[in-house]
C-alpha cells in the first residue's frame, strides 16, 4: 500500500503570454502511493488542472509549456519520454477523465466505436473480443442496458450516463493511475454523490490509484487518503487527510474548511474567502496569499515561506509555523 506509484519532484508549468513567461505552477512535489487517492484542492486557477495535465503531457504547446520538474512513473521518467511512448502510457497506464465528458466523447460517434478506438489503440483484446469487454465495462461502471448505451451517441444520454461512458474509457485499459478532474463538478448533487461513490468502488476493485482534483474539500475528505492544497501554483498544505481535517495549519485551509456548507444544508455557503485569486501575472510578493489572509503579519510581504515540515507527514507553506 505504502509504496509509490508516481512520484513529481519541483514540478513547473508556464505559459508565454505578450511574450513574457509567467508560471502557473510553482515547483509542485507530490507521490501517490499504489492503491491510494490524492485529492488536490484549491480554488479556480491555482493551477490543479495544469498539474495534471503535465503529468499526461497534455499541457497546451504553445502557449504551455513544462518548464522543470521530474514526473517518475513506476520506473519512467514522463518528461523525458518521446510523444509516441507518452502515447502508448496515456489512456491506458494512466487515464484522465474530466468535469465535461464532451471534451472526452466525441459527438459524431457512437459510445461503441470511441470505447473500441481505446482497445485497439493499445491492444487491449483482439478485436473479436472488444464487443463484449466493451459492453461488460459498460455494465461495471452501472450502465443498466450496456448494449443499447454502446450503440448509442453521447448526446442521447443524460449527463450522468455519459459520465459513466467517459468512466467506462478511462477504465477499459486497467490503468494503474485514474486521473479525476473535478469529475462531478457539472452534475447536479444526487447524481454527483453516485459517481463519487462508484469512483470510490472501483478504485478498490481495480486496485488503481487515483488523483482527484476538486474545489470541494468535503468530496476529498471522503475519498482521498492524502490531501494537497494548492494556491497561486503553489502547495500551501499536504497530509493524510484525516491529519488535515483534525488539524488544518494554513490560514488558507482553513479559509476553505469554513467554506464548506455545514450541517445545517439550509444555509448554502457560510463564508466565502474574502478577496481574489491572484492572475498569473500579478502575484504577491512573500506568501501569495498574504493580501487575503486574515492572520498576516508584515514580513508576510517580504519573505517567501518554504514549506515546513510538522510530523505526521504533514507539511505547510507558512511563516506562523516558522
Ligand atoms: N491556455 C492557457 N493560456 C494561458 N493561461 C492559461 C491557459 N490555461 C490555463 N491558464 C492559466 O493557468 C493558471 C492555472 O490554470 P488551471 O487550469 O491549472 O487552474 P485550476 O486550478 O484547474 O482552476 P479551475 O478550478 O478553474 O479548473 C490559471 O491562472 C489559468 O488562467
Ligand atoms: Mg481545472
Amino acid at each position: 500500500m505504502s509504496s509509490s506509484l508516481l512520484t513529481c519532484n519541483d514540478l513547473h508549468v508556464g505559459f508565454t503570454l505578450e511574450n513574457e513567461f509567467v508560471e502557473a505552477v510553482r515547483g509542485v512535489t507530490f507521490s501517490i502511493d499504489e492503491q491510494a487517492t490524492l485529492g488536490i484542492v484549491g480554488e479556480s486557477g491555482c493551477g490543479k488542472s495544469m498539474t495534471a495535465l503535465a503529468l499526461m503531457r497534455l499541457v497546451p504547446e504553445p502557449p504551455g509549456k513544462i518548464s522543470g520538474g521530474r514526473i517518475r512513473f513506476r520506473e519512467t521518467d514522463l518528461l523525458a519520454l518521446p510523444p509516441q511512448q507518452i502515447r502508448m502510457i496515456r489512456g491506458k497506464e494512466i487515464s484522465m477523465i474530466f468535469q465535461d465528458p464532451m471534451t472526452s466523447l466525441n459527438p459524431v460517434y457512437t459510445c461503441r466505436h470511441q470505447i473500441k478506438e481505446v482497445i485497439l489503440q493499445h491492444g487491449i483484446t483482439p478485436v473479436d473480443q472488444a464487443d463484449g469487454l466493451i459492453e461488460s465495462i459498460l455494465a461495471e461502471v452501472g450502465i443498466p442496458e450496456p448494449k443499447r448505451t454502446a450503440d448509442s451517441y453521447p448526446h442521447q444520454l443524460s449527463g450522468g450516463m455519459r459520465q459513466r461512458v467517459m468512466i467506462a474509457m478511462a477504465l477499459v485499459g486497467n490503468p494503474a493511475l485514474l486521473i479525476a478532474d473535478e469529475p462531478t463538478t457539472a452534475l447536479d448533487v444526487t447524481v454527483q454523490s453516485k459517481i463519487l461513490d462508484l469512483l470510490l468502488d472501483l478504485q478498490e476493485k481495480k486496485r488503481m490509484s487515483m488523483l482527484l482534483i476538486t474545489h470541494n474539500l468535503g468530496i476529498v475528505g471522503d475519498i482521498a487518503h492524502d490531501v494537497m492544497v494548492m494556491y497561486a501554483g503553489m502547495v500551501m498544505e499536504y497530509a493524510p487527510s484525516t491529519v488535515l481535517f483534525d488539524e488544518p495549519l494554513h490560514p488558507y485551509t482553513v479559509n476553505l474548511l469554513e467554506t464548506l456548507p455545514g450541517i445545517d444544508t439550509r444555509k448554502e455557503r457560510l463564508t466565502i474567502i474574502p478577496g481574489e485569486v491572484p492572475t498569473l501575472r500579478n502575484i504577491p510578493s512573500g506568501c501569495p496569499f498574504h493580501p487575503r489572509c486574515s492572520r498576516s503579519m508584515p514580513r508576510c510581504a517580504i519573505d517567501s515561506p518554504p514549506l515546513l515540515d510538522r510530523g505526521n507527514s504533514h507539511t505547510v507553506r507558512c511563516l506562523l509555523y516558522e
